[in-house]
């Protein structure tokens, strides 16, 4: 293998910068590509992009622009590189006036559509325009974290609509786009990941009923997902996968 280049997006924070932090530590990874929204939530990125200049480069794109999504995919193959891990950390379950829904009378046609936007829509765009980057001799991946709460069998709460439902489109496309790529690029594998619950901005504010065991830090969920990452074969593409390793129910 002559390269091995990495992407991360949604880098600016949480889990997507503790993958940031991680990939860093592994030598034979070439340039780390890291996505982020604003200057503003990627003081972190930002940091350690001015420190590893050579090997973090960090690109702006929010995901529910396509245009911004292709024009990172075109600045990679520009720089003349291809990629070999991609990760998708971008994800909301709230933002401002959007919370989750206890019950259908808070539902609204609104913020639904922006849970869809940015938990799935965004992911099938990027597996539209990372096909020539992906595509190549050697191994490579796209993950993007879903969430346990996404899978339609093992709901037996209910609530949160929105963001449940979002999740398991989400588990949809990309189960779909598995199978094009089967056809399209062998070589690729592409999974949803359930990260556990990790002590986030995004979990911050319901935090307070999980108990301290099944709270993980970012540091502990990227190392045991890295640990998923690093075992899955070609077989493996188009699954859902939890924390430990599990496969998980649709
Ligand atoms: N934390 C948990 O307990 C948990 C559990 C299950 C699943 N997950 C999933 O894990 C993933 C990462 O979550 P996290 O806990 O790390 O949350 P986080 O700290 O809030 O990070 C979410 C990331 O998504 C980015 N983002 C949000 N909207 C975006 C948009 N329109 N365009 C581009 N980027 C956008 C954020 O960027 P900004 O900084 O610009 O906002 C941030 O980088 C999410 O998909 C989440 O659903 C998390």
């Amino acid at each position: 293998m002559s390269e091995f280049n990495a992407l991360v997006v949604g880098a600016s924070q949480g889990i997507g910068l503790g993958f940031v932090q991680h990939l860093l530590q592994r030598p034979q990874i070439q340039m780390i590509y890291a996505t982020y929204r604003s200057p503003d939530s990627a003081t972190g990125l930002l940091a350690l992009a001015a420190q590893y200049p050579e090997r973090v480069s960090c690109i702006v794109v929010d995901i529910t622009q396509e245009g911004q999504i292709a024009a990172c995919c075109q600045q990679i193959l520009a720089e003349g590189h291809l990629l070999h891990w991609v990760i998708n950390c971008v994800g909301i379950l709230h933002e401002g006036e959007l919370q989750p829904e206890k019950g259908l009378r808070q539902l609204k046609a609104e913020p639904l559509t922006r849970y869809f936007q940015v938990n799935s829509i965004g992911a099938a765009l990027w597996a539209k325009h990372l096909l020539p980057l992906l595509k190549h001799g050697d191994r490579s991946l796209f993950a993007t974290l879903s969430a346990k709460i996404g899978s339609i069998g093992d709901n037996h709460l209910g609530g949160w609509y929105g963001y449940r439902a979002s999740k398991a489109a989400l588990n949809m496309f990309m189960r779909t786009a598995s199978i094009e790529y089967r056809r399209r690029s062998p070589q690729t594998i592409v999974v949803t990941l359930h990260p556990g619950t990790t002590d986030t901005q995004l979990s911050k504010p319901f935090q307070r009923n999980v108990p301290p065991d099944k709270l993980f830090s970012v540091d502990r969920t990227v190392t045991q997902l890295l640990t998923v990452l690093d075992g899955l074969h070609k077989e493996d593409s188009g699954q859902f996968f939890s924390w430990d390793g599990s496969r998980l129910p649709w």
